[in-house]
């Protein structure tokens, strides 16, 4: 049986010829889950859809755009990756890359990725360096390490990335029969935002979709370059896959935003964590931390009355991206609620406890 991916599904549409070795691990095809709680916290005009990217083999959006950097490399007799990551880019370089047959080399911020992500660049045969500095730092030393030698850079710089990524829009507009009125996403390195406009833009371009989406994007409040306008030194958030002072794809991303009539707005840690939780527990979705900016990001603009300036006769549909699962950082989730209680074998104490 073949395996089915992002690439064989829209290799129309990817830079792959017949020379390229399709390395897959049949990611993509992710859920688009109707949000029925937050869709009426939204109002009768509102439908709004959750894409589950943690639904991807390691967990993440970053898979869509591996399995092309990945299989491009093989394609070009690289011998071995690297990359600097917050934690997804480097599960799904090593993931992807123990696959191909490749070296994979991964350079993060000691002490600031999440446990999941960690385990999973070790568990797939990375060489993981840790280094005393922050993801800005790291990258670029990834980089100067590419340029000087045979080592091929698999973070967002890497245009394949890009490319695969924007099947995510292809998949939504596929899904819904068209593209969404509004996007939500988080912002970091600020790649996805770049792909998922490029993604939107083709469909529409090539005729399979009628609109174009306005792009809402979300920083953390402590991690905000974008929207501040000049670099952080320091930045500081507990979504640590968002946790970038200096983002590669800054100028694409102002881009995104401003050709699509949207914004880049900020998110507080304490908004990502209420929305985190609301996710779970009304919703049922796991996403990380990172990933419920996204919905801390639709409820502020909920709040503020941005959307109410809408006017559609149809419903006004809302695509909030969940870009990585939430057993990719089990530690935060811990932290954000009750510990169980710990009782005796017995049944009278539980009965008690629960209320019966
Ligand atoms: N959400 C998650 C879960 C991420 O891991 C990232 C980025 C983003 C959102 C932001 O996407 O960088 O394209 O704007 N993670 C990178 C990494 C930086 O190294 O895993 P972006």
């Amino acid at each position: 049986m073949k395996n089915y991916g992002i690439i064989e599904k829209y290799k129309k549409y990817l830079p792959v010829g017949q020379a390229t070795p399709i390395i897959t691990l049949n990611e993509g095809n992710t859920p688009l889950v109707f949000a029925s709680y937050l869709s009426k916290l939204a109002g009768e005009n509102f439908e709004i859809y959750l894409k589950c990217e943690g639904a991807n083999p390691t967990g993440s959006f970053k898979d869509r755009g591996m399995t092309l950097a990945i299989s491009k490399a093989c394609e070009e007799k690289a011998t071995a990756v690297i990359c600097a990551s917050t934690g997804n880019t480097s599960a799904s370089a090593a993931a992807y890359s123990a696959r191909g047959g490749i070296k994979c080399i991964v350079l993060i911020p000691s002490g600031a990725i999440a446990l999941g992500k960690l385990s999973q660049a070790l568990i797939h045969g990375a060489e993981v360096l840790a280094i005393s500095g922050n993801f800005d730092t790291a990258l670029e030393l990834a980089k100067e390490i590419s340029l000087k030698y045979p080592v091929t850079l698999v973070n967002s710089l890497n245009p394949f990335r890009i490319e695969g990524q924007k099947t995510g829009s292809f998949e939504i507009c596929d899904y819904l029969g068209d593209a969404p009125d509004f996007q939500i996403m988080p912002v970091g390195n600020a790649g996805n935002i770049t792909a998922y406009w490029k993604g939107y833009k083709e469909y529409k371009t090539g005729g399979l979709s009628k609109k174009l989406p306005s792009m809402l994007g979300f920083q953390a409040e402590g991690a905000c370059p974008i929207v501040k306008n000049k670099p952080i030194k320091d930045p500081k958030t507990i979504a640590t896959a968002i946790q970038i002072g200096n983002p590669a794809s800054w100028k694409s991303a102002l881009e995104a935003r401003d050709e699509s009539n949207g914004l880049i707005d900020i998110v507080t840690d304490n908004q990502i964590l209420e929305a985190y939780k609301i996710l779970a527990q009304k919703e049922g979705i796991f996403a990380e931390p990172a990933s419920a900016a996204s919905i801390a990001g639709l409820l502020k603009l909920i709040k503020n009355g941005y959307f109410r300036k809408i006017n559609t006769t149809n419903k006004c549909k809302i695509v909030c991206i969940l870009t990585g699962h939430g057993l990719k950082d089990p530690e935060r989730a811990i932290k954000s609620v009750k510990k169980p209680k710990l009782l005796r074998p017995n049944i009278k104490t539980i009965l008690k406890e629960i209320g019966y």
